[in-house]
């Protein structure tokens, strides 16, 4: 939405050319109510009725204020004096009465800047926290066992704050593996959606240990289907201001609210198991990632029970998926006993070959520059591993079929 500031002379065509929908304001002070209540609105057109000074004062006190915005001023006569002053104003664009592809022009110029101004700078998103999204197309493979076991090892006793969010709306584990009271959940994030900043998420949050918080899923019937996948979205957003990880345990769909968490992450932990079926999902799951123009190098495979003795080898696997397999997790009676017990097997045993081999994982896909890495992919790469931002959301995309 646009703010006009226009006590008198609105018209259907002057809407159509501010474009975006517009909100209309009588006066500078409605405007600034506007936007305490909006912190989000990029754009201010101020209209040819208000006072000239009092318009300079106005772009002038949001100059510092609220960088992102941007005031567009519609005057009756234009001349250099004017645009001098409006320039030390703050205001981007001075537009001439009636001159409506003009004004049409300079709203998007406008809203372009502050698009770009807003934006996180790459180094602002390498100094943010790394989300890694654990997910398998195949129920039952030890997506939750590895996001719990992955999230400790990445914390290490407290060396880094890490944040595991139980992505499995409707069927979530998390709780009952760590052992832990579901007092707070997504459900609380409800009445934040659309306005959720980073003291709002770590509201959310369950402390664990070492460490570890997490965020639950909802564990009444009903409640997984009113969480909007835009949340998802803004919690991930906002958790990896806080934390140096984000985990996230998923369900086995595509849903969009696990493409909106692969849209957010830095890492695409995809599992699997040594049976067709799984690695059959998993090719389909690879497809889709390609699909949807996620880089190679953010994804890493890991093979759950690769020990199994169920008649596929490791290449007989890596031929399937068409892709190497970045790391290898013993089959162990420990696991289902460990969770039974509501100790995670990297934090009762980090010496079991379980736990030993999703820290080596950890070290070698998770914690080593990118260049050393890009376990997914079997490629190098000097970039760093941060997907570029997407103009349209991964369910989107899938909708449309884009590439
Ligand atoms: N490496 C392993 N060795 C032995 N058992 C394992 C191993 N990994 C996972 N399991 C067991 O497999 C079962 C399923 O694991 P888990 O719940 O982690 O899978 P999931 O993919 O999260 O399942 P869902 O799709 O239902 O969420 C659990 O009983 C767990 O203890
Ligand atoms: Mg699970």
């Amino acid at each position: 939405m646009t703010i006009l500031c226009q006590a008198v002379g609105r018209s259907p065509e002057l809407d159509a050319s501010i474009g975006g929908g517009v909100r209309a304001a009588d006066s500078l002070a409605e405007v600034e109510r506007m936007l305490t209540a909006d912190p989000g609105e990029t754009l201010v057109v101020i209209g040819p009725d208000i006072d000239t000074e009092a318009a300079l004062g106005f772009a002038a006190g949001q100059r510092l204020r609220r960088p992102a915005l941007g005031v567009v001023l519609v005057r009756e006569q234009v001349d250099v004096e004017l645009l001098t002053r409006a320039l030390r104003s703050g205001v981007r664009e001075v537009v001439t009465a009636g001159e409506l592809a003009e004004l049409a022009q300079a709203c998007e110029r406008s809203r372009a800047l502050s698009r770009s101004s807003s934006a996180p700078s790459a180094e602002e998103q390498a100094s943010r926290g790394q989300v890694v999204t654990v997910f398998s197309a195949k129920g039952g493979c030890g997506k939750t066992t590895l996001a719990v076991n992955l999230a400790l090892a990445l914390a290490d006793g407290g060396a880094r704050s890490v944040c595991l969010v139980d992505l499995d709306l409707a069927f979530g584990d998390v709780a009952i593996n760590l052992q832990l009271d579901p007092n707070r959940t997504l459900t609380n994030g409800l009445p934040m959606v659309g306005r959720l900043d980073e003291t709002g998420a770590t509201s959310l949050l369950t402390p664990y240990r070492d460490g570890l918080s997490v965020l639950l899923a909802p564990v009444t019937p009903g409640e997984a289907e009113k969480i909007p996948a835009a949340l998802v979205s803004e919690l991930l957003d906002a958790l990896r201001e806080s934390v140096d990880y984000v985990v996230v345990d998923t369900p086995s769909q595509f849903s969009e609210h696990v493409l909106n968490a692969m849209d957010a992450s830095q890492h695409h932990v995809l599992l699997t198991t040594p049976d067709v079926p799984a690695l059959k999902n998993l090719r389909l799951t690879l497809d889709m990632l390609d699909l949807l123009s996620y880089p190679r190098e953010m994804r890493s495979v890991v093979l759950n029970r690769s020990d199994a003795k169920v008649g596929l080898s490791t290449e007989d696997v890596e031929r399937v998926v068409r892709c190497p397999i970045a790391a290898y997790i013993p089959s162990s009676r420990d696991v289902p006993i460990s969770i039974n017990k509501g100790t995670p097997i990297r934090t009762s045993t980090p010496q079991h070959p379980v736990s030993q081999a999703i820290t080596r994982f950890v070290q070698e896909a998770l914690l080593k520059p990118a260049s050393a890495t890009a376990a997914g992919a079997g490629e190098t790469s000097r970039e760093p591993r941060i997907p570029p931002p997407r103009k349209q959301g991964a369910f989107a995309r899938l909708r449309k079929g884009r590439r």
